[in-house]
């Protein structure tokens, strides 16, 4: 009887134990995907504090060129790297407020070529940047400003 016992309470221990396990993974995973979500809203501010310099800049009597160069070429860097931002279990299931829709995985092929979208306008915005012609930046601004609206319209939440 006792045998038994101790039997049983060994399996619980033991059920028990890979529980907690599962708990601390999942907990883990959590976390790693909340600290995606705050890198990537950090790198989306970046890549709106830049656009919104050369906004300002091409308002200004003078523009200053070299500025929108930089912000540009910043701008096309971030673009570059957009995909790697969404990381699996980045999405809503992170735990922490985000408005990355789950359409983003589970379209994954539609996300894709809206990303691609903003990296060939940022390649065009740059380019036109170096040509030092503030109405041909102003054309590719619009360019990517529509990007920016056909990814945040199909895959970012309105209330983000
Ligand atoms: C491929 C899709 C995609 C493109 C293209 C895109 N965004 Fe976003 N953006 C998102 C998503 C998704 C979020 C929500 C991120 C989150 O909350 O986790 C976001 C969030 C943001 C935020 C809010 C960041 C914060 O503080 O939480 C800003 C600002 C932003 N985007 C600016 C831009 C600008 C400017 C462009 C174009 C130059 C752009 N985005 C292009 C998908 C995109």
């Amino acid at each position: 009887m006792a045998g038994i016992w101790r039997g049983r309470l060994a399996v619980t221990a033991a059920a028990l134990g890979l529980g907690l396990a599962v708990a601390a993974g999942g907990a883990l995973a959590q976390s790693a995907g909340a600290d995606a979500v705050k890198a990537r809203q950090a790198n989306f501010k970046q890549l709106g504090g830049a656009f919104k310099t050369i906004n300002d800049q091409l308002k200004a009597g003078a523009p200053d060129m070299a500025a929108i160069k930089a912000a540009a070429s910043r701008m096309q860097a971030l673009a570059a790297r957009a995909p790697d931002w969404f990381p699996a279990g980045s999405g809503p299931e992170a735990g922490v407020k985000t408005g990355a829709k789950p359409e983003i995985w589970s379209d994954a092929a539609g996300f894709a070529t809206a990303a691609r979208g903003l990296q060939a306008a940022t390649a065009s915005l740059s380019a036109a940047a170096n040509g030092g012609d503030p109405a041909a930046v102003r054309a590719q601004v619009a360019a990517t400003g529509a990007a920016c609206k056909a990814c945040h319209d199909k895959y970012r939440a309105k209330s983000s």
